[in-house]
């Protein structure tokens, strides 16, 4: 199984930025214990992130037909992207959205999802471990949810 890792803007800067709200935990150390939650599950990773919404459509319009399903933390673009929204549209492969904060509890602009009703399902506010906890739903998903 195939799963692609999708990330959105500023989130290379994770461990120095906002540590308050992200934490400390940079992107490879995310992307570090992801891979070996993967690795424990029997599943490939592919893992990518862009300050750019152009790039960003591009990597979920190459989805299909290489993943099988994907987690996604599309940052401030969750809130922004209907061209992303768009492209999971006309995609459809299987997402789980991850917020490492608890983006219903922040700014009312924050609250807003253009993708969430779009995906399998949505975890927040876990910090870093979100990423483990929704590759691990997504997993279940996808192997009990087999065509
Ligand atoms: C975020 C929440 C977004 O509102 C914000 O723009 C981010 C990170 C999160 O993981 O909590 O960049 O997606």
């Amino acid at each position: 199984m195939r799963i692609a890792v999708l990330n959105g803007p500023n989130l290379n800067l994770l461990g120095t930025r906002e540590p308050a709200i992200y934490g400390r935990a940079t992107l490879a150390e995310v992307e570090r214990a992801a891979r070996e939650r993967a690795d424990a599950l029997g599943v490939e990773l592919a893992w990518q992130q862009t300050n750019d919404e152009g790039r960003f459509v591009e990597l979920v319009q190459g989805l299909a037909g290489h993943a099988d399903g994907a987690l996604v933390n599309a940052a401030a673009f969750t809130h922004t992207s209907m061209a992303i929204r768009d492209a999971w549209l006309a995609v459809r492969v299987p997402f789980v959205e991850v917020h490492l904060s608890n983006i219903f509890a922040r700014e009312p602009e924050r609250r807003r999802s253009l993708l969430a009703d779009l995906a399998v399902g949505l975890v927040a506010g876990f910090g870093a471990l979100g990423y483990q906890l929704g590759l691990e739903a997504l997993i279940e998903h996808l192997r009990t949810h087999a065509a």
